[in-house]
């Protein structure tokens, strides 16, 4: 089946009043993706399997007897009102590409697998690549039996509700060992191809970028009777650090964002008690990001609060030499960083040789409902796919 009639599959799965999706992990509408992914990979003739961190992994061929494979996939959980192609395009372009490769009666010389990964946007349980971090142990369990989501339900509880043990959460060699190379296709979620005129690039790396939860206590009082001087409102504090981390993004040539926000007891007419915000922070430069986060750390602790890091992940720098090989193969299509994080930037900092192919996003909106690639873009990422696949496996 080709990559648009398999995302036109995946449409109603988890779609949110915006447009958008809401397709959180270990809920039911992620255990209709999963379904879905098991399904698909079961009707073109692959076996499933699913890893310790909850990964699903699609494959043809096996890789405990004659691997380490060929990998390929991404994720199909999204942000709040997410976009129906950060992530569910590299899987479905994943399984349309190996349908084209039997089509064409293939035979490759090592396992090619497909997978899903698991909580890739951390919008549950607040850890992005949470399923790849579990993998490879850069998140560990007892790191991860911690997390909890908005709700207060933990992620034990709800592995549990969805037929999981959190038990065997950790990392698993044995799947990584299954992975000789890994491919990831990805809208790109820039501007980056647009200004190249082209309808698929490659990654060169990742920025460093990281997560902070900042915590600004204040005390609950009348809106109507306490005196402006005699407040201790949160809410101020919060508005003083969303104008400096703008501020100071600017000034160290980085990104700021402060897209969450949590307010206690959250009433029109109380002065907050407390009031939790959350942090983004990105950049081409590791030191411009740590002084951004330095400095509002110091002003937050001079309103009283604390910043705390939820996630940082270094600068990733993909295998020049699989880059190389496949800008050459592809016919020297332009290469491309990225600010945006991504479960192959996981598996290259544990060392697996990994590469990205980004397709074009003509108005370079991601993490939004409006989010959208022309079907003649998707189809041209499967094309490079198919070459990748078939001189990475031949
Ligand atoms: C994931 O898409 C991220 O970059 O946060
Ligand atoms: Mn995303
Ligand atoms: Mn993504």
């Amino acid at each position: 089946m080709g990559v648009t009639a398999l995302l036109a599959q995946l449409q109603p799965i988890g779609r949110a009043a915006s447009g958008g999706y809401r397709r959180f992990a270990w809920t039911d509408v992620d255990l209709a993706l999963r379904e879905w992914f098991a399904s698909t990979a079961s009707a073109a003739g692959l076996s499933v399997t699913t890893d310790r961190g909850g990964n699903q992994w699609a494959w043809w061929g096996d890789p405990d007897a004659s691997g380490p494979g060929v990998v390929t996939g991404s994720h199909l959980d999204s942000v709040p009102d997410g976009g129906a192609f950060d992530g569910p395009l590299g899987v479905a372009s994943a399984f349309a590409a190996v349908d084209v490769l039997r089509a064409e009666q293939f035979v490759p010389s090592r396992p090619i697998g497909v997978v899903n990964f698991a909580d890739e946007e951390g919008a549950r349980f607040g850890v992005a690549c949470a399923g790849s971090r579990l993998l490879t142990g850069a998140l560990t369990a007892e790191r991860a039996l911690a997390l909890t989501d908005p709700d207060g339900v933990s992620l034990a509880d709800a592995l549990a509700r969805a037929g999981r043990s959190a038990r065997v959460l950790g990392r698993d060699a044995s799947a990584l060992g299954r992975i000789g190379v890994f491919l990831e296709l990805h809208i790109e979620q820039g501007r980056g191809l647009i200004e190249l005129a082209a309808p698929v690039g490659i990654a060169t790396g990742i920025w460093p970028h990281g997560r902070w939860r900042v915590e600004l206590p204040g005390e609950a009082n009348h809106a109507g009777t306490t005196r402006l001087a005699d407040r201790r409102d949160p809410m101020v504090s919060y508005a003083r650090l969303v104008l400096a981390a703008r501020a100071s993004a600017i000034r160290h040539g980085a990104l700021a964002t402060c897209g969450k926000v949590r307010v206690e007891p959250n009433g029109v007419n109380a002065i907050p008690s407390q009031v939790t915000g959350w942090l983004d922070a990105r950049g081409p430069a590791t030191d411009a990001v740590r002084q951004l986060v330095a400095e509002l750390t110091e002003l937050a602790s001079s309103e009283g609060g604390t910043v705390a890091e939820e996630s940082w992940t270094a600068a990733v720098s993909f295998d020049t030499a699989l880059s190389d090989r496949l800008a050459d193969l592809l016919g020297g299509v332009p290469r491309l960083a990225t600010g945006a994080g991504h479960d192959a930037g996981v598996l290259a900092a544990s060392g697996i040789p990994a590469a990205m192919l980004f397709v074009r996003n003509p108005t370079g909106v991601s993490h939004s409902p409006t989010e959208f690639a022309e079907p003649a873009d998707c189809e041209a990422g499967v094309t490079a796919l198919v070459a990748a696949l078939r001189e990475l496996a031949r």
